[in-house]
């Protein structure tokens, strides 16, 4: 061959064999970088099954049930959960006294689950969805509109019950307008210091959260849609007013849901603002991903790790997957 009848740079040399393609990888996905979300269920609650069908593999737990698991968590290197109740109707209510009840299903599980396995961070929902009559995350008035600053006012006291049971992490996911900001003036006045605040800074009005609503029980009661207060899936500058208001309020961490629609808007919030961000890979997706494999279409353990790594190329540093278990699971076999 002549000089010039041959590319100098041949790309391929580096990934002809495992030993260069292993040292020239840019991104390592480990289980210190998965959240794992749990339903929990009071044992009490004897009409709530466990079995969740729009999510097949992800079943509701009792506490008890929790705290077991959740020492297996810890042992397979999963730095945090996030816990999300399902409440029977009985505890349902306009008003959503329930969220703030220091006896209530979460503050119990917090406890218990701190207990059993104490070195696990412990991420707490805080939103009224699962307690509102009607399945929207804030309060609503007489023209059932979403009243702000009085959910704002829920909020605050949901947060504080939460960090007085030992949750590490509030995550308020209800996307009113100054929550983070209230929720961290309440925080500092009351002692929690360290209770870290994890802001859903920028939660789109997504088709993709219908299994998690199924698996909660608020697609049953949900009147209306969310769309007065998540955000518009067309948009994406405002994600960035978002976040920023957020840190300007307090956050220590910013999340970006869903997760593979939106990584786009992972990646330009992280690079905007360098702060700790997290990305929820939500039911729809896990749904979407569980059914292919379970169809034979896709491999499920290759699919899904694609899905989260492409959520740390992105920039993502931590990851709230269903999968979380089982991929910390292959991660370490
Ligand atoms: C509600 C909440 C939702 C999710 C987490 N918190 C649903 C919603 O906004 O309707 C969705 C999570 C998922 O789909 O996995 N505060």
């Amino acid at each position: 061959m002549t000089p010039g009848n041959y590319p100098r740079q041949r790309l391929r040399r580096m990934r002809a064999a495992e030993f260069s393609r292993r040292l020239m990888r840019e991104t390592v996905l480990t289980p210190g970088d998965l959240i794992q979300p749990i339903f929990i269920k009071d044992a009490r609650d004897t009409d709530i099954s466990e079995t969740i069908p729009v999510m097949p593999g992800i079943q509701r737990m009792d506490i008890k049930t929790c705290a077991r698991e959740c020492k297996k968590y810890a042992a397979l290197g999963i730095p945090a959960v996030a816990l999300f109740p399902v409440l029977s109707a009985s505890a349902k209510s306009a008003d959503a006294k329930e969220s703030y009840n220091p006896d209530g299903l979460i503050q119990r599980a917090v406890a218990e689950i701190k207990t059993a396995a104490p070195d696990l961070g412990l991420i707490t929902d805080v939103a009224l969805d699962p307690y509102t009559a009607d399945g929207q995350d804030g309060l609503t008035n007489a023209r059932g509109e979403i009243m702000n600053d009085a959910t704002v006012e829920v909020l605050v006291k949901q947060s504080l019950s939460h960090a007085a049971a030992g949750a590490d992490i509030v995550a308020p996911s209800d996307m009113m307008d100054g929550r983070v900001g209230a929720i961290r003036d309440a925080l500092e006045q009351h002692g929690h210091t360290n209770t870290k605040i994890l802001a859903y800074s920028a939660k789109y009005a997504s088709c993709f959260y219908a299994p998690f609503r199924q698996a909660v029980g608020s697609a049953a009661a949900l009147r209306g849609d969310k769309r007065t207060y998540q955000m518009d899936p067309a948009n994406a500058a405002e994600a960035l007013r978002e976040a920023a208001m957020d840190i300007n309020e307090g956050a220590d961490i910013l999340m970006v849901k869903p997760g593979l629609p939106y990584v786009d808007i992972l990646w330009r919030v992280k690079q905007e603002f360098q702060m700790p961000t997290f990305v929820y890979q939500v039911s729809g997706e896990y749904a979407m991903l569980a059914s292919a494999a379970r169809n034979g279409f896709v491999d499920e353990r290759a699919a899904v790790l694609e899905t989260l790594l492409a959520f740390k190329r992105a920039g993502a540093d931590g990851i709230l997957t269903y999968y979380a278990a089982q991929v910390a699971g292959w991660l370490g076999a």
